[in-house]
Order: C-alpha cells, then sequence, then structure tokens
C-alpha cells in the first residue's frame, strides 16, 4: 500500500466526543494545563482603544459603503439563504443598500451580536444568552477545544484566540477567546495549509465559496506569517462586505474585486460576487467550502460544480457539508446532499468522513478530493 501524506489523510478522532455537558461536571483540559476558564463569558463590550482606531474602523465602513453603491444590483441569494435575507437580515441589509456609513458601523461594531452576521455563526448571541440553550453552546466548544487538541499538532496560543472585532462571544480562557467555530476554522486552515504546500511551496491559491465572516482566510494567515498564499472569497455581495469590515479590523489586506477580475498584485484576500464567478481570471489550486454548499440552490450548486470542472480544475477539492436529510419538510430550503454533488470524473476521492465538530446536529461530512493526474 503507498503511504499517503499526511495532508491527506482524515482525522479520525482518537476517543468519542462527549455529549454530556462538560460545563459543570469535568475539568478541562485547558484547565488542567493551568489556564483560568470561564464557561459563560458573554463577550467583551464594544471598545476601541484608541480614537485612531475607530476612525480607521469608519473609514472601512465607508469604503464598503462605497462599493455597496458600485455594486447597485439585486441581491443574488438563493436557497436557504435567500429565506435568511427576507426574514433575518433586514437591518444590515438596509444599511448596505442606502450605502450608510454610519448605520454599516453600528452593525458592524457589533457585528456577531446583530443580524449582520445572522447564519454565518453556530448559535446566535441571543441563543447565548438564553439560560436553556447556553450551556449545550458552551458545551459544544468545549467539545471543540478537545477536539482540536486531538486534530492539530499546535498549542492553543496563538491559534485559539478570537480577535477583539465585532463583540465576539464563547469561552474565555485567560486572556483568549474561543468563539463558536474558531476551533473548526482552524482546523481547516491547517489542513489547507499542508494542501497548499504540496501544490505549490512558492505561493498557492485558494478560492473559498461562502466564507462567513472569514474566519479560515484569518487563520490560514495567522498559520503562514510568510504570506505567500493568496485568497479569494466567492459569496454573496451582502456577506463579502461583512468579509471585508471583519478581515480588514483584523489587519488582513483586503480587497473586492466588484468586476470579478483579480489584480495581478492582489491583497492577500479578494472578495468576488456570487455572480461574477465565472470571470475568475487566475489560476486556482484549491477550492474550499464549508456549511455552505447544502444551503444554496441546486441550480447554484450545479453552477459551481461546473466551474471546477470545466474552468477551474483546482488540484484539490475540500469540503463540508451536509449529507443527512435532516430538514426533508423545511419550508425554508431543503438541503442539497453532498453525496449529490456532480463532482467531474477527473477527481478522485481521498476521503471522506463524518464531521468531528459541534453545530449540524450530525449531519456534516467532510470530503477530500484530488484531480487525477491524468487529467
Ligand atoms: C452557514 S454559512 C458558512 C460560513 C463558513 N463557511 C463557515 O463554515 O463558518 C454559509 C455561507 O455561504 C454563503 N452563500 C450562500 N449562498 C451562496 C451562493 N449562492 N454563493 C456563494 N456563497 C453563498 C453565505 O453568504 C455564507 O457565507
Amino acid at each position: 500500500m503507498p503511504k499517503e501524506p499526511a495532508y491527506c489523510l482524515p482525522k479520525f478522532p482518537r476517543r468519542h466526543q462527549y455529549t454530556w455537558p462538560r460545563v459543570e461536571t469535568q475539568t478541562h483540559p485547558l484547565q488542567a494545563d493551568g489556564h483560568d476558564l470561564k464557561c459563560s463569558v458573554p463577550g467583551k463590550k464594544v471598545s476601541f482603544k484608541t480614537e485612531d482606531g475607530r476612525e480607521r474602523r469608519i473609514g472601512i465602513c465607508k469604503t464598503i459603503a462605497e462599493a455597496s453603491r458600485i455594486y447597485s444590483k439585486e441581491y443574488a441569494a438563493d436557497g436557504e439563504w435567500k429565506w435568511l435575507n427576507e426574514n433575518r437580515r433586514a437591518t444590515y441589509l438596509s444599511a448596505l443598500q442606502a450605502s450608510d456609513t454610519d448605520a454599516l458601523f453600528q452593525a458592524f461594531s457589533s457585528l456577531f451580536r446583530h443580524d449582520a452576521s445572522y447564519g454565518i455563526v453556530t448559535g446566535t448571541y441571543a441563543d447565548f444568552c438564553d439560560t436553556t440553550k447556553q450551556k449545550s453552546l458552551i458545551n459544544g466548544i468545549l467539545c471543540d477545544v478537545d477536539t482540536w487538541l486531538d486534530y492539530t499538532n499546535s498549542t492553543p496560543e496563538p491559534y485559539l484566540s478570537m480577535p477583539d472585532v465585532g463583540m465576539p462571544y464563547g469561552v474565555q480562557f485567560g486572556d483568549n477567546l474561543v468563539s463558536p467555530d474558531l476551533c473548526r476554522h482552524d482546523y481547516h486552515a491547517e489542513k489547507i495549509l499542508g494542501l497548499a504546500e504540496d501544490v505549490n511551496t512558492s505561493g498557492a491559491t485558494v478560492l473559498e465559496i461562502g466564507g462567513g465572516y472569514g474566519g479560515v482566510a484569518y487563520q490560514l494567515f495567522k498559520r503562514c506569517p510568510s504570506k505567500k498564499h493568496r485568497w479569494i472569497i466567492v459569496d454573496l455581495f451582502e456577506t463579502l462586505c461583512v468579509q471585508y469590515y471583519w478581515l480588514s479590523c483584523c489587519g488582513i489586506a483586503v480587497d473586492f474585486a466588484i468586476d470579478g477580475c483579480i489584480k495581478h498584485d492582489s491583497a492577500l484576500v479578494t472578495l468576488v460576487p456570487s455572480d461574477l464567478a465565472d470571470k475568475i481570471n487566475v489560476h486556482v489550486d484549491i477550492v474550499y467550502n464549508c456549511n455552505s454548499f447544502s444551503e444554496m440552490a441546486r441550480s447554484s450548486v450545479e453552477n459551481y460544480f461546473d466551474l471546477m470542472n470545466k474552468q477551474w480544475k483546482p488540484s484539490y477539492i475540500f469540503h463540508q457539508n451536509s449529507d443527512v436529510l435532516l430538514f426533508p419538510d423545511s419550508p425554508r430550503h431543503v438541503e442539497v446532499l453532498a453525496s449529490e454533488f456532480p463532482i467531474g470524473k477527473s477527481y478522485q476521492e481521498i476521503y471522506r468522513t463524518l464531521s468531528p465538530w459541534a453545530g449540524g446536529n450530525g449531519r456534516y461530512r467532510e470530503y477530500l478530493y484530488k484531480k487525477l493526474a491524468s487529467a
């Protein structure tokens, strides 16, 4: 049997994830390491260390307002996201549609507690404050920390530390906040970095479809101080604006490509609206998607796989999506199952495995595909 390199191997849990609440009954490994763990910290209040910091963030909101003026199209959401836009993101979307810098600043300053982040974080802030739901969310984060300690060859500092941007919430240990999706984002970043090094040691291009607030891109550049790789996110324009704010405030160089064309001297992260995905004009090495294809209309999923199979032809496709129909009668959106994704004949499945991360009620699976040498 040929020995697969480490980046190609699925990670199987070394122990079963605990399903009982750890919050009250157990000592967490981080506590054993001497960390002062507070399990129910509701997050920090918004604070700007200096007036400059505030001005800089207002400047970022101005750029977003200007991008929105230029984009000025009907939003392209379909599937679950059409419903979310129509029913859960009204305050944010009206600020964006009006290109209102002040209202955008209001929304983004408390991003994680505002409807601007609805649907892109596991568990809302309202859920986190709800005593009937809080314990299970905290338990999910603690289980994720266990999994992360098992799966990555890392120490929590500096990776498990959410930047103080947008008032995130989660579990605080010492000065570090672990927010609901941070462990998964960092594990995926580590995995993608391994794939990127395999494809092109001098600098690979990763294309993420559906990037949430930009957490995986941020963790990848944290893990890659040389910043030699490039990251493109294709997403709904309204979510790209969230990424622009969050990543810029986190110190990552970001650029919009409102016409889909990536500049030669591109920023670390380039943001492309989903309706212009076919205009991307650079070679793509890796395509990554997480908890997102399943939420789109089937026609959008087919369109992205058509682009992967015929136009982008990346060396790797890495994704995590639902493969169990938990909501078969959903009036919002019936998920597209991962086993039905039209993966092309030029790709070989390297592995599929259960996702070990909290959220999703057990329906998510992780998949890695590699382009055949003959393709
Ligand atoms: C549940 S969030 C997942 C975010 C992130 N990948 C994560 O795992 O934390 C789904 C993401 O898919 C994006 N999305 C929805 N419809 C899309 C479409 N048609 N094209 C690209 N992205 C889309 C949403 O805007 C959002 O960023």
